[in-house]
């Protein structure tokens, strides 16, 4: 596919080499337990994919989708729910996988609602951690498959305006390329 990226960050081999051992570091740590995966549509689908099937371990798996308003000045951290959760979480070990964490406001506002509905746990993991970039305090962050720079990112489920997600690398977009004729894209 010819796709606007600067350069590859993460070739498909080196996520599943990374995604193989997370799943093999969750199997340990949750079994026996009741483990209910939820991710959020549509990004963290590739990884809940692929993540799942690198379990040794039985479970569940549902999605939730959401929209967040990101202002001119930045993320605003204002999220609705559009798609809630099939499962029941009450009483379940809950791990909220989600592709990338930013600024961490989405994930503060996920594990909000989900606590909110007494699980018997819950943690996060996420395949990328653009750590520098972290506004939030004092997310559940149990499992990080990578920390990537702040820069913005395409492929693996990441998006650019809905495009680029079905790359089987993680890029950095080439912003100048990926909105030829106007005065370099705006990304975020
Ligand atoms: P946060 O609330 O700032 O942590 O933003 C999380 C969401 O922003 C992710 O689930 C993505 O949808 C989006 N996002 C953040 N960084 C990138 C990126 O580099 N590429 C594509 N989407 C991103």
């Amino acid at each position: 596919m010819q796709a606007p990226v600067a350069r590859v960050l993460l070739s498909g081999e080196a996520i599943a080499r990374r995604v193989a051992e997370l799943g093999a570091e969750i199997s340990r740590d949750y079994a026996g337990r009741d483990l209910l995966l939820v991710t959020v549509l549509k990004g963290g689908l590739y990884f809940l994919a692929d993540l799942s099937r690198a379990l040794t371990i039985p479970a569940a798996v549902d999605v939730m989708a959401i929209s967040s308003y990101r202002g001119g000045k930045g993320p605003s951290g204002v999220v609705r729910l559009i798609k809630d959760l099939d499962e029941d979480v009450t009483g379940r070990s809950v791990l909220l996988v989600e592709d990338i964490i930013d600024t961490g406001l989405t994930a503060t506002y996920l594990v909000r609602l989900l606590r909110a509905r007494d699980p018997a746990d819950l943690a996060i993991c996420t395949l990328l951690d653009k750590s520098a970039r972290r506004i939030a305090e004092g997310l559940p962050i149990r499992y990080r498959g990578f920390d990537v720079p702040d820069e913005y990112l395409v492929g693996y489920g990441l998006d650019y305006r809905q495009l680029y997600r079905t790359l089987p690398y993680i890029a950095v977009l080439d912003a100048e390329r990926a909105a030829p004729g106007g005065a370099g894209a705006r990304v975020r």
